[in-house]
């Protein structure tokens, strides 16, 4: 849920190029401990439909699908496959992510520096799997990822400011809160909600992933550059 009016503008002039709507931003899938995340196809509709069509879930996102037709036509819009992974769990789709790469903002000099130097994380979870670090442990592998393999800079995610698992989440992952919007953002309710950014540069990564290694946490070692 992005709400910084720079954020967007430069994400419209990507999203205005065809050729990088149609790259996968996960080529291989990638594994953690307990899960495998892959790039996402038509065919995970109907499984993320499942936990997305309630209410307590869908809640703190920006759709609420209650048709799965309509759903699975949004769904397999390629520039929304391009940046959605999904998941799984022993063959089981248990959550839905994105990971969208972008240009920060820069001025106009310096413009070509600041392609693909940041990268925007989102996620959803089966209610079913919550509370057993599954989230925690897909943001630490996708943390590593967009650092380490894709060479961004910052990464950044936005909730609502009630939404209380998201930011715990964000907090444990290392990410901080860098801005506090006061009722920037429409909810369905019709109430004007508080939002929250969080953000974490590749330098408070890698200072974090020495000490999660450790302590034994989720988390490894940033390679030596
Ligand atoms: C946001 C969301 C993904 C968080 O899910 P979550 O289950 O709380 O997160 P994790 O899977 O990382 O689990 C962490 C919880 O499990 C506990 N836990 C258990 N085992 C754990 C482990 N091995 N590692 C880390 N945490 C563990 C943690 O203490 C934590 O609980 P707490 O927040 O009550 O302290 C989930 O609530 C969700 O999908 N919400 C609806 C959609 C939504 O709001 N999306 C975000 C929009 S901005």
């Amino acid at each position: 849920m992005a709400s910084e009016v720079v954020r967007h503008a430069v994400r419209a002039s990507r999203l205005s190029s065809p050729r990088r709507l149609a790259a996968a931003v996960l080529p291989r899938p990638l594994r953690t401990r307990r899960l495998t995340l892959r790039q996402a196809t038509a065919d995970d509709a109907e499984a993320t439909f499942e936990y997305r069509r309630l209410e307590t879930v869908s809640r703190w996102l920006n759709e609420h699908p209650t048709d799965l037709r309509t759903y699975e036509a949004a769904f397999g819009d390629p520039a929304r496959l391009a940046t959605t992974l999904v998941i799984d769990l022993g063959g089981r789709t248990i959550g839905d992510f994105v990971l969208r790469v972008e240009d920060a903002f820069a001025q106009a000099e310096v413009v070509g520096q600041a392609r693909s130097t940041q990268a925007e994380l989102g996620w959803v979870l089966d209610p079913a799997y919550t509370g057993q670090g599954y989230a925690t442990e897909t943001i630490v592998e996708l943390l590593r990822y967009c650092f380490e393999d894709l060479g961004v800079r910052r990464v950044i995610a936005s909730a609502f400011a009630d939404n209380d698992a998201s930011r715990r989440l964000m907090a444990r992952v290392g990410m901080r809160c860098e801005a506090y919007l006061v009722r920037d953002a429409l909810h369905r309710s019709g109430q004007w909600l508080d939002t929250v950014n969080y953000a974490i540069l590749g330098d408070d990564w890698a200072t974090r992933a020495v000490k999660a290694s450790a302590h034994g946490l989720p988390g490894r070692p940033p390679r030596s550059r």
